[in-house]
């Protein structure tokens, strides 16, 4: 068995904070990133680390996934989540999905369940009742703010995790983009675009999903690392990619296979945290 040293990275998000809750965000990352470190340091999975973090983001009100998602242009919240184990190539993920407090504990179950990658709508919540899996009122996750349309189309958030065996797994989860159709489908549950991870890194996205899934993000900034390049030069070649090709911002975080952390963004803000070798916590925005 490997030993590696873990790191993890969460973002909350690529887009424009208002400066009163800047920093509260930043603190919900690093909330975040240490519930994910204190899985990694105790020998747990790069995946148990991801999921729960995640679970964190969108626990917090203040972000763009589970409770506190934005709303569609029917006043609903439906929302997408993914997760991806590297390691294997396992990937699971739910889509428009409405009535779950943690749609990435579901998606990480799809994943376990093994016979599917991605289950929308209601046939995600038909698989939530297959499994017994706890369902809440959808109303419970409308936060004031977004009754208030206030709004923040791009607070999604995610997770890069690698353990100590050498494993990395990635987990991202969002609302979605404001007042979007019923229906809409995002970047994040999708392998590949929101969501990557193999055996030589890993990569959520965060941004207009259209744009992310037109370049299929995620992959492409992993390729890079085949370059031989590190994940921040990576994950930059990635957003220039974006930029070239669709005009779109977005940013994106990173690990690689070594631990090398890297994450860029072309938008006024994107906060991030980052833990690499256990003892210094890096937050950023
Ligand atoms: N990147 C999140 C979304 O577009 O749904």
């Amino acid at each position: 068995m490997t030993s590696q040293k873990p790191a993890v990275i969460v973002h909350g998000g690529a887009g424009s904070i208002k400066d009163d809750s800047l920093s509260a965000r930043l603190d919900g990352c690093k909330a975040a990133a240490l519930a994910a470190w204190t899985i990694l340091e105790h020998g747990g999975s790069a995946v148990d680390a991801a999921e729960a973090a995640v679970v964190v983001l969108e626990d917090n009100p203040l972000f763009n996934a589970g409770t506190g998602s934005t709303l569609n242009r029917a006043g609903k919240v439906e929302m997408d989540a993914g997760i991806m184990d590297g390691d294997l190539l396992r990937a699971g993920a739910v889509a428009a999905m409405e009535g779950v407090k943690n749609p990435i504990k579901l998606a990480r179950r799809v994943m376990e369940d093994g016979r599917h990658v991605i289950l929308a709508g209601k046939g995600a919540l038909l698989f939530a009742r297959e499994i017994g899996f706890p369902e809440c009122p959808p109303h419970s996750l409308i936060v004031e703010r977004e009754r208030k349309r206030w709004e923040d189309k791009h607070g999604t958030v995610g997770c890069v995790a690698l353990d100590s065996t050498g494993k990395i797994a990635v987990a991202t989860s969002t609302g979605g983009v404001f007042h979007k159709l019923p229906g809409r489908i995002g970047d994040s549950p999708i392998p590949g675009c929101g969501t990557y991870a193999d055996d030589r890194g890993g990569a959520s996205c965060t941004g207009m999903g259209e744009a992310i899934i037109r370049i299929v993000m995620g992959k492409t900034a992993v390729d890079f690392l085949s370059e031989g390049i590190d994940p921040a030069a990576a994950a930059r070649k990635a957003l220039a990619v974006l930029e070239a090709k669709t005009g779109v911002q977005a940013g994106l975080i990173m690990i690689d296979r070594k631990g090398r952390i890297g994450y860029a963004r072309n938008t006024t803000h994107m906060p991030v945290c980052f833990i690499a070798d256990g003892e210094t916590i890096v937050v950023d925005s």
